[in-house]
């Protein structure tokens, strides 16, 4: 069966459109503060393991899993894998002041070496904003049953406040490139450090809401993922 190419055009044309769905007005407003955000000092304590992969090789080794070892995780490698792929997504796309920066939230269940809780990241700043009593059971987030039994959930968030004043459906498209890139980044680099962990849409939006502040618009949760060492 052959297409009209005519047929085409309407849809290609939205895909040219940059006109802002909202009132283009992004800039009048900014993300809601963490009043109690504590600064984590990320660069100073976290090391590597010293056993990593390369990439060929970690392509070659990981696969997603849905079950999980027991063991905490060291929060100060995942804050800075985290912080390190928010930076590479900053430097790479020169979009921050355009589009808005991504932030990303770490929810650390199982916690080595910092408190359990969750932490936020971005390019150029950590903080623990929540402890773990305020998380709760994780099974009350609204996510797969497998999930709540990883180590830790990073999920990153864009600004589609700004990107749909920046460029309207077009930003927020490049918002969600860019937080599968960010969010890839990271779970490969935990599988390149033999963690486990598996990519998933995220928590439902109204369970972690109060948590991270989310209103869906000008901070919105896009992709996350588990981490967690490997089930023995
Ligand atoms: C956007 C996205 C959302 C996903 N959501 C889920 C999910 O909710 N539950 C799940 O078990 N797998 C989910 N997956 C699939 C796994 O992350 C994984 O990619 C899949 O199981 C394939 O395994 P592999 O990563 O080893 O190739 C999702 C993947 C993507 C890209």
């Amino acid at each position: 069966m052959r297409t009209d190419p005519s047929m085409m055009e309407p849809l290609l044309g939205t895909f040219a459109d940059r006109a802002p769905s909202g009132d283009g007005l992004a800039a009048d407003r900014s993300l809601l503060p963490f009043a109690d955000a504590v600064p984590v000092d990320v660069e100073a304590r976290a090391t590597g393991s010293g056993r990593t992969l390369d990439l060929h090789d970690t392509l070659q080794a990981r696969r997603s899993t849905l079950q999980y070892g027991k063991a905490p995780v060291r929060t100060d490698l995942i804050l800075r894998w985290v912080r390190e792929a928010l930076v590479r997504d900053a430097d790479d796309w020169g979009l921050d002041d355009a589009c808005g920066p991504l932030e990303a939230f770490v929810f650390a269940l199982r916690s080595e070496g910092r408190p359990a809780g969750i932490y936020r990241v971005t390019a150029r700043e950590a903080s623990f904003i929540a402890p773990a009593s305020a998380v709760g059971d994780p099974r009350s987030l609204g996510i797969q049953m497998e999930f709540a039994d990883g180590a830790g959930i990073v999920t990153v968030c864009a600004n589609l406040d700004a990107a749909d004043s920046w460029t309207g459906a077009h930003g927020f498209r490049l918002c969600a490139v860019r937080a599968s890139m960010a969010l890839y980044d990271f779970h490969l680099r935990c599988q390149s450090d033999r963690l486990a962990g598996t990519v998933f849409g995220g928590f439902i939006g109204a369970a972690v809401r109060h948590l991270i502040q989310s209103d869906g618009v000008t901070r919105h949760p896009l992709l996350s993922a588990t981490y967690a060492h490997p089930a023995s």
